[in-house]
């Protein structure tokens, strides 16, 4: 019998980390002890990915938006962050490409520096694209493309004309990689939340009652299964 996850290769997947804090509450935790226990989750789901030949994952570790947080969840989930930054060194013996997404200047500077190194070191492989954005925001990213390509344009190196999709995207955090083909927020919610704006154009959104501390294999399987069911038609028919 085929098994979902045998269409996974390939895919692009894009996966927005929710309900942490819920599942803390529900246990009587505080909400960092669901940041941690997602932390872990990340590093399962990411290594699956990796296992069932996904072409690139996408996760949404931290929006722009999440600095409203009280100031110790924040500190929690950067330190978390930092931690997984200091491991991720090991993915160099291995055959991922990671790269982060969002605005780092924002960020520690010795996390900055982690970050740059993690990126060049492993900018050489061919395996799955392990994609994390971390101070990233949809929104901001589209406004940060259109303002290299308008300064350009306003230096007279760029015929305004001659900005296609193509070139867009190109401005992306996301240059040269390819849109998910599916995007799954576990926790019942049904929003973007302003993750990936422009590359969600033609994804599909899955939805799952699943907290993401509870997230397991069985539920990317069930996701790629039920992504597997839908019918793509790009605008056609
Ligand atoms: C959303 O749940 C989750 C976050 C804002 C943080 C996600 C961070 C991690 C999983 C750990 C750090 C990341 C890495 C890459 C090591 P929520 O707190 O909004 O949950 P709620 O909606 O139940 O309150």
């Amino acid at each position: 019998m085929e098994h979902p996850a045998d269409f996974a290769k390939g895919l692009s997947i894009g996966i927005i980390m929710d309900g942490n804090g819920r599942w803390a509450q529900k246990r009587g935790l505080p909400r960092t002890a669901g940041h941690t226990r997602g932390a872990q989750v990340f590093q399962d789901i990411a290594d699956y990915c990796d296992e069932l030949g996904v072409a690139s994952v996408y996760f949404y570790a931290f929006s722009t938006e999440n600095w409203k947080r009280p100031a110790e969840e924040v500190g929690a989930i950067m330190k978390l962050f930092g931690e997984y930054l200091i491991k991720a060194f090991d993915y160099k013996k291995r055959n991922n490409r990671i790269v982060f997404l969002g605005d780092r200047t924002a960020l520690e500077p010795r996390y900055q520096k982690l970050m740059d190194e993690i990126e060049q070191g492993t900018a050489h492989k061919t395996g799955m694209v392990l994609n994390i954005a971390v101070n990233y925001g949809g929104r901001q990213e589209i406004l940060r493309a259109a303002k290299s390509l308008a300064a350009e344009a306003a230096a007279g190196k760029l015929d305004p004309e001659s900005i296609d999709e193509e070139l867009f995207a190109s401005r992306m955090y996301t240059a040269g990689q390819k849109d998910p083909d599916l995007i799954l927020r576990p926790s019942g919610e049904k929003r973007l939340s302003n993750f990936m704006l422009w590359q969600a154009a033609y994804a599909e959104l899955v939805e799952m009652d699943v907290l993401w501390p509870d997230f397991t294999r069985e539920d990317l399987d069930a996701a790629i299964a039920e992504f597997n069911r839908r019918s793509r038609r790009f605008g056609g028919v």
